[in-house]
């Protein structure tokens, strides 16, 4: 496995011939002097995905609003194929940027048909040209028997492919997705999802897809932007901001997140789990260490005693299983522990439900530690 994603995107961004599709620069928009997009810049190559993924309320939508060119920015610059589109002096109309748009709350005319909603951001070629185009799009969401039909005669997924269909119509340059998928029941979704990104590849469009589900940004991007209280707080390759999360709300973004506490003293945490590295944090320091539930290690009781340490597992503790699920693919067993009484959340591949108040102990493998200064 490449050692490092993020360079390798960067790698290829540093090739002269190769101009950022769409490139934001230190975009900020204040709603009652709120900064709600807070110096947010991004560079996404053609053919790229982008997922910009944070909570609710985070400012994705609005940072989505100003490159489509339906709000404006209070500062920043939005540059397409190194043409600058907007600042604060200048602005190139919506309608003009070539940015296809799928938003949350997207809307099909109901006076036209599904050709003709699909049909209605075409503007060059023939009329046969245009109906092949329809056909063709139709028929990649699977929906090519409803062409004549009209809006209300469709299910709400069916309307949401409709309009897929409608903004990858004409070609667009950048894609903008805003939550696109959310309406579609699962099973559909992943088809769909893949279906439309290998159109946006093949036309080698920019895509910036908005999503707060972490496991859609997971299978969609190439890059992720995490995005938190308006700025961008991490920024690379699935791979990396997953395995080098940069605080505890990162790691808790993806998956469930353990915590425990410590205070570091020569330049190491003490922990009922043995210790941990601390480096460059100094002496007195609190910090949380924090790891996911799939990084523990579950261990029988024999007659009280747990296995031996391990440099690579460090120090046993023991807990009793407070409850079991089973969750799919794996099981989530949650423990509290001995010695502060506080929760620990594990996981374990396929069937494992161990009755409540059984004790068992719990190794933390080191390597898939995080420390973090506490705040
Ligand atoms: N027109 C407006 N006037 C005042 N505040 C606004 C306006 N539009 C958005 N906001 C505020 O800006 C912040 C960011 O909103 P935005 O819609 O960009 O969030 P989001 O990240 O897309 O969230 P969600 O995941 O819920 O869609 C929110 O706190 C919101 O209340
Ligand atoms: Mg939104």
């Amino acid at each position: 496995m490449p050692d490092d994603f993020d360079q390798e995107l960067k790698d290829k961004a540093a090739l002269p011939d190769r101009t950022p599709r769409l490139e934001i620069k230190n975009l900020v928009r204040r709603y009652e002097g709120l900064a709600v997009v807070d110096d947010v810049s991004l560079r996404i190559m053609p053919g790229q995905v982008t997922c910009l993924l944070g909570p609710s309320g985070c400012g994705k939508s609005t940072t989505l609003r100003m490159i489509a060119g339906v709000e404006m920015q209070d500062s920043g610059e939005i540059w397409v194929d190194g043409k600058l589109v907007c600042d604060t002096h200048f602005r190139v109309p919506p309608e003009r940027r070539e940015i296809g748009l799928m938003f949350q709350d997207f809307a099909l005319f109901p006076h036209l048909t599904v050709a003709g909603n699909v049909a209605f951001g075409l503007r060059n070629g023939t009329r046969e040209e245009k109906r092949a185009r329809v056909e063709e799009l139709l028929d990649r969401v699977d929906l090519l028997r409803f062409i004549d039909g009209y809006p209300h005669q469709l299910s709400g997924g069916e309307q949401q492919r409709v309009a897929l269909a409608r903004a990858l119509a004409p070609r667009p340059r950048i894609m903008l997705m805003d939550e696109p998928f959310s309406g579609l029941d699962n099973r559909l979704r992943d088809g769909i999802r893949d279906q439309t990104l290998s159109l946006l590849k093949e036309e080698d469009s920019a895509v910036l897809l908005v999503t707060h589900e972490p496991d859609e940004a997971m299978r969609m991007a190439d890059e992720i932007a995490l995005m938190r209280g308006g700025k961008i707080v991490q920024q690379g390759a699935p791979y990396n901001v997953y395995t080098r999360p940069v605080d505890q709300a990162a790691v808790a973004f993806f998956s469930d997140a353990n915590v425990l506490h410590a205070q570091v003293n020569g330049a190491l945490a003490q922990t009922p789990f043995g210790q941990f590295l601390a480096p460059g944090i100094p002496d007195g320091t609190y910090v949380d260490i924090v790891f996911r539930p799939q990084h523990v290690r579950l261990d029988f009781d024999r007659a009280g005693k747990g296995p031996l340490p391990t440099p690579s597992d460090g120090v046993p503790a023991r807990g009793v299983v407070e409850r079991a699920r089973f969750m799919g693919h794996e099981s989530l067993v949650e423990f509290r522990m001995d010695h502060d009484g506080s929760t620990l959340k594990t996981t374990v591949p396929n069937v494992f439900l161990p009755k409540p108040g059984k004790a068992m102990w719990l190794t933390v493998r080191r390597d898939r530690c995080f420390v973090f200064p506490s705040h």
